[in-house]
């Protein structure tokens, strides 16, 4: 059995690429580069679509009224209107807040959730308490837990006065913990 040689169809002169190799080495590099700029672009617009679901609840100071006439010593329950972002959701809810101005000016202002499980209280003027009638805790103007099962002081509330108005910014804390939690 004879062995032929195969016939040797490289150019003179040394090597080269085969011209289909070349061809399709281009269209890769061609395939490549539109994926590097598909990516580039989708990445950013994603990122704008998905984000607001991840993001932590925003929320907005309201105007709850002026500080002048707030009595200092005496709580006071304020009721606004505030709107809170959550994704892409937005909703609007009416609230109310106990608000404490001090003798010096300051103003303490206290979410008007009962820190035991969730009921609302209230100021009793003759008692110079916070009352919940649910399960009888009680509390100072300070927000101290007086009686009852209540586990932690009353939450307060971001506040400041601004041209004589004083601002509020409304948030949800966890019932029934030790400590106060944010929802
Ligand atoms: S919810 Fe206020 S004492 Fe229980």
């Amino acid at each position: 059995m004879s062995h032929q040689e195969e016939p040797d169809h490289r150019p003179e002169g040394g090597f080269s690429t085969p011209v289909g190799s070349r061809r399709t080495f281009f269209h890769w590099v061609t395939v490549a580069a539109a994926a590097v700029v598909g990516v580039g672009l989708a990445v950013p617009l994603l990122g704008s679509l998905i984000s607001p679901a991840f993001m932590r609840r925003r929320r907005a100071w309201v105007d709850v009224g002026p500080v002048d006439e707030l009595p200092a010593g005496r709580p006071t329950q304020l009721d606004h209107v505030t709107t809170v972002r959550d994704g892409w959701q937005e909703a609007t809810s009416h609230k109310a807040v106990w608000a404490v101005k001090q003798p010096q000016g300051d103003v303490t202002v206290f979410s008007p959730i009962c820190t035991h499980l969730g009921c609302g209280y209230r100021w009793d003027d003759a008692e110079k308490k916070f009352l919940c009638p649910c399960h009888g805790s009680s509390f100072d103007v300070k927000g101290d837990v007086l009686g009852g099962p209540a586990p932690r002081p009353l939450d307060r509330l971001p506040a400041k006065v601004e041209g004589g108005r004083l601002l509020v910014m409304y948030k949800d804390f966890k019932s029934g913990l030790r400590d106060s939690v944010e929802l």
